[in-house]
């Protein structure tokens, strides 16, 4: 069983490594399109032609599945490219369902990318669930600059979210929803920033156990894989680089 893990970075990799964690046996190729990030902070349609030459250059690679491991290129492109492939796309959006479900008498702040966060998905999905008007949102796309650059100093990272995060009366909130798959990198700095009773929560788990019951229903779930990951990218990183993301995360 061959899969297929797709992001404009490496913000991707934490999903991959919640997969490898579930299914350890599937062959993983994981592609980055380095030349492109950030997606979050540009217009939709040139993002939209990136993700779909990224797309095409997954189909090339005889996978069984897609995952789309990028809340703003799913919420961007995800409809489309099923009506392209035969195989199952499985696309990530905020986790604000299980947020709102857990979050007692607080409030939610979801942070994300600006382009997830402008998209009709994401206003769609506040439509269904926010009907008491306690979902916030906050972009954050400068996680996204620090995580390309490997920046994991604590020091800057828990002053700019000491920043953003000063605009807030957190005592209000219950739960900081990671909306973007760069910010996973970030956990502890969150967790050091914002009070104790605040749960930070992503949608890593949910896509990679969606994606494991698609492919039971495929039946390719028991294939033979090696194990292997296979990286690539659209940028002039190496192989080795990409590696030293999903080593962080062991
Ligand atoms: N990792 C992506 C996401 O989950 C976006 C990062 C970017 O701006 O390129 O939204």
């Amino acid at each position: 069983m061959r899969i297929g893990i797709f992001d404009s970075g490496v913000g991707g990799i934490t999903v991959l490594r919640e997969a490898i964690n579930i299914l350890p046996d599937a062959d993983y190729i994981y592609y980055a399109d380095t030349e492109n990030v950030p997606y979050g902070t540009k217009e939709k349609e040139v993002v939209k032609q990136y993700i779909f030459n990224a797309a095409s250059f997954m189909a090339k690679k005889n996978i069984d599945a897609l995952v789309i491991a990028c809340n703003t290129a799913t919420s961007i492109a995800v409809r489309d490219l099923r009506g392209i492939y035969d195989f199952p796309i499985i696309g990530m959006e905020p986790a604000v369902k299980p947020a709102v479900e857990n979050r007692g008498n607080k409030k939610v702040l979801v942070t994300a990318t600006e382009l997830t966060l402008k998209e009709e998905k994401f206003h769609n999905l506040i439509d269904k669930l926010d009907s008491r008007d306690i979902v916030d949102s906050l972009p954050l796309s400068k996680l996204v600059e620090y995580a390309e650059n490997f920046i994991f100093d604590n020091e800057i990272i828990i002053k700019y979210l000491d920043e953003q995060l000063s605009k807030y009366d957190l005592e209000e909130y219950g739960t900081i929803v990671l909306g973007c798959t760069h910010f996973p990198f970030y956990r502890e700095c969150f967790k050091k920033v914002v009070p104790n009773h605040i749960d930070i929560i992503d949608g890593n788990i949910g896509t990679v156990n969606h994606m494991r019951n698609l492919l039971a229903e495929k039946e390719v779930i028991n294939s033979y894989g090696k194990g292997s990951r296979t990286f690539y990218s659209s940028g002039k990183e190496d192989k080795e680089r990409l590696k030293r993301y999903l080593d962080i995360l062991e």
